[in-house]
């Protein structure tokens, strides 16, 4: 599956960058292969448009906000959150032909990340109760690109038989290679849900982070994968502590995705710190890394092309989410006006 190649893939919802970023300048962001500038209209509002001027296509990421437009850096023409173009120095006054407009799209700030659709959404951002849940605090994590398919790491994040081998040194059970069976594996509308109890070894961080003396203990786990490229994970340890992934595979373009995680935690900073619960999570996820870049990028969805075992249900079902989908809305996908492209005015 080459990621550009599916127009379905614009209408889900993707996280692209933290909040924070936008606070100094616009930026620019590559999603499915588009150039897009992000700035903040508004206080706490982001917008997101193509990348390029109608005039000459300069890059508006490198201009500037004025009044809440962003400005181009070539002649000055600015554009609203909505594309058209409200201002146009040569003019001095005059009316500004309504052709004078850029792509703009859906946009909008959940979870302190700005979320991007391409197009019109076949569903909405993925609800995640704890982030709204007063006992959790939110730690951002990672912001990086990698150079895999998103639908690699997802299938990764439901596949208990890799920790035995890829996270040897942070949190897998050597001794014990074949994995638990799933307590409960459910298909949802958009995904899937899986849970499952995963024996675990504590290193010294770990034994700190978890706030716990044992060397072992159990994860109990609840993973939900959200179409196309976004899972939670959220695991409680025995003692009560609740410790929340949440990870975004968000595709820059077919080789690469730009990896958005932060996680929730029912405790405080002052029992466990932000940069030690990080330093676990780094190593763990440098782990995984290191294994799927070097996968194949061009996922394939038919299930006979790779072989598999019973602990890749996760993946498999995820390929025939994916290739329903496709199939299911081929036609409306390809058949979308191109006025839905853009945000409505
Ligand atoms: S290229 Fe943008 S105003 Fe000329
Ligand atoms: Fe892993």
């Amino acid at each position: 599956m080459l990621v550009t190649q599916q127009p379905l893939l614009k209408r889900f919802w993707y996280p692209v960058m933290p909040m924070t970023e936008l606070t100094a300048r616009p930026q620019s962001f590559q999603l499915l292969g588009e150039p897009l500038v992000l700035w903040l209209d508004g206080p706490g509002k982001p917008a997101a448009a193509r990348d390029r001027c109608c005039h000459r296509s300069a890059k508006l990421s490198n201009g500037d906000i004025i009044n809440g437009a962003i400005r181009c850096p070539y002649h000055g023409w600015s554009f609203n959150a909505k594309g058209t173009c409200v201002n146009v120095p040569q003019l001095a006054g005059n009316t500004i032909p309504p052709s004078y407009r850029i792509d703009a799209y859906r946009c909008q700030e959940r979870y302190r990340y700005v979320w991007v659709c391409l197009d019109d959404p076949l569903t909405d951002i993925p609800h995640i109760p704890e982030a709204d849940n007063p006992q959790f605090r939110q730690i951002p994590e990672f912001y990086e690109p990698w150079r895999c398919a998103g639908l690699r790491l997802m299938e990764n994040s439901f596949d208990n038989a890799h920790p035995h081998f890829v996270h040897a040194k942070t949190f897998g059970v050597e001794q014990e290679p074949v994995p638990p069976q799933p307590d409960t594996f459910e298909e949802t509308e958009w995904g899937l849900r899986m849970r499952y109890v995963l024996p675990v070894f504590n290193s010294e961080v770990q034994k700190r982070n978890l706030q716990m003396e044992a060397g072992r203990t159990v994860r109990i786990s609840e993973g939900v994968w959200f179409l196309p490229f976004i899972r939670t994970l959220k695991i409680t340890y025995p003692n009560g502590l609740i410790h929340l992934i949440f990870t975004a595979a968000t595709p820059i373009d077919d080789r690469s995705s730009q990896i958005v995680q932060f996680c929730l935690r029912n405790d405080t900073e002052a029992a466990v710190t932000a940069e030690s619960v990080i330093a676990f999570d780094r190593a763990v996820t440098l782990e995984d890394r290191a294994i799927l870049e070097g996968t194949d990028y061009d996922v394939p969805l038919s299930i006979s092309d790779e072989q598999h075992m019973a602990t890749d249900k996760p993946g498999i079902v995820m390929r025939r989410k994916l290739a329903a989908l496709f199939k299911a809305n081929g036609k409306k996908s390809s058949g979308i006006e191109p006025g839905m492209k853009t945000v409505s005015e």
